[in-house]
């Protein structure tokens, strides 16, 4: 047997990943999946359950599938776990959306106060699902999409037993699409080599056969009509100077490091429209569920293309599908550094370039730093740990930290403000403060 269980089964980004397990069952044979919910999202668990069950039918794949909330029970000889949780749901995403920016901040589900506190609600839940799959299945492989992904995936390596834990995200997969469009070829031609973290990566150089494109590619970046942004971000495009002076592929959540006050403008402006990107993300839910309930839906339906992580599945299907099958070919993954950038530490998690064994992934040596970026990437690596640390002790002054230290935040006085408000929104989600 071979066997998936979904952690958060009940997304709505749920189809994805079974089409991708669908697609690839030729050379990763799923036998078995079980999708695992809590009981707050027991009917979407059920809806997302029977349309699962009506696309494998369709498929004619020999796959069983099911769906629970006993999670303990469901992870009994499971080879992969892949989770994608929302610890407080839509509803608290728009609180790290919403306080944020009414105090003039950015407010985002990955970055700035929203994404620290997005950290605080998740990490201590995945580390005790990462207990649960040691003790329950040890040679699982956990591919985590939990975000935020690269700090805890770090959280996970640093402070559970198990060690069988890769990260990923789709940003570096839609960077290389994008270039592969914009050049003209075709993505499995395209290598970019990425330096960073997750959310945070930079590509440094873009081959097309082994032919070093990246000039062309970072001409082609100045304006706003290259735009690789997934649907939740709006491309604001970058100007020559940057480019010609950074010499990188920023990608699309640079935007709020680099472009802050023009994001900010924006997103505030998008607010007053039509509220935060959650509250966007919910009435996409809505429609998107509305879809999945129809007993003749028997794929994954075109508009799940409006979520942030379309195509998620291709990356955790081919890196599942590379770890069965000991392929030994490169992927972008979040996993420890273990020297590939000698500038951060050892057990620093960074995005790379891996080759993906049946052991794990084993990045490919990046090299230094750039100097442009060298000082941001040490202060965001730097911050990172404080979330991670913060997120385990449940100290108040480890959080204020983590938001004193943050680029974005970074405000003696309205690191508290937010500090505060945000502990309050969140209180029932964060037992460890
Ligand atoms: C991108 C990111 C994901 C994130 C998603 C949000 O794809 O890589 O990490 O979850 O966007 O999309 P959403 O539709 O939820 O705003
Ligand atoms: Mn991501």
């Amino acid at each position: 047997t071979l066997k998936l269980v979904i952690i958060g089964g009940g997304s709505s980004y749920t189809p994805e990943i079974i089409e991708g397990i669908i697609r690839r069952h030729d050379s990763f044979p799923v036998t078995d999946i079980v999708l695992v919910d809590i009981e707050a999202g027991q009917k979407k668990l059920e809806i997302i359950g029977d349309l699962s069950l009506r696309m494998i039918e369709k498929s004619a794949k020999p796959i069983k599938l099911s769906w629970t909330l006993d999670r303990k029970r469901a992870l009994i000889n499971a080879d992969f776990v892949s989770t994608q949780i929302r610890v407080g749901g839509l509803e608290a995403r728009s609180k790290d959306e919403r306080i944020p920016l009414s105090h003039g901040f950015i407010g985002q589900e990955t970055n700035g106060a929203g994404g620290i506190f997005k950290a605080f609600r998740t990490i201590p839940v995945l580390i005790e699902l990462a207990e649960d799959i040691h003790t329950i299945c040890p040679d699982a492989w956990m591919i985590n999409f939990t975000n935020p992904a690269g700090i805890v995936t770090e959280a996970l390596l640093k402070h559970s037993a198990h060690q069988k834990v890769i990260g990923v995200c789709n940003i570096p997969f839609n960077m290389r699409h994008s270039t592969a469009e914009i050049l003209g070829v075709s993505p499995d031609n395209v290598k970019i080599q990425f330096i960073g973290m997750n959310h945070f990566v930079f590509g440094q150089k873009v081959f097309v056969n082994g032919v070093d494109r990246t000039e062309e590619v970072l001409e082609k970046l100045v304006g706003d009509h290259f735009d690789y942004s997934p649907a939740n971000i709006v491309n604001l495009g970058w100007s020559k100077t940057f480019i010609e002076s950074t010499r990188l592929l920023p990608n699309p959540y640079h935007q709020y490091y680099f472009q802050t006050k023009e994001v900010l403008e924006k997103d505030l402006q998008a607010y007053k429209e039509n509220g935060t990107r959650a509250e966007v993300v919910q009435q996409l839910e809505e429609s998107l569920f509305e879809l999945y309930r129809n007993p003749e839906l028997r794929d994954k339906p075109k508009e799940l293309e409006k979520r942030g992580g379309a195509f998620y599945s291709d990356v955790a299907c081919s890196l599942m599908d590379s770890i069965y099958n000991n392929k030994e070919d490169v992927q972008t993954v979040n996993t420890f550094n273990n020297g590939a950038i000698p500038d951060l530490p050892n057990d620093a998690v960074i995005e790379a370039n891996c080759i993906i064994t049946n052991h794990g992934p084993r990045p490919i040596s990046v090299g230094p730093l750039p100097a442009t970026i060298k000082g941001l990437v040490y202060q965001m690596k730097a911050f990172e740990e404080l979330v991670i640390q913060a997120s385990i002790s449940g100290d108040y002054n480890d959080a204020y930290t983590a938001l004193l230290m943050n680029p974005l935040i970074g405000d003696e006085k309205r690191s508290k403000v937010l500090l505060d408000e945000l502990l309050e929104a969140h209180k029932a989600y964060l037992p460890q403060f």
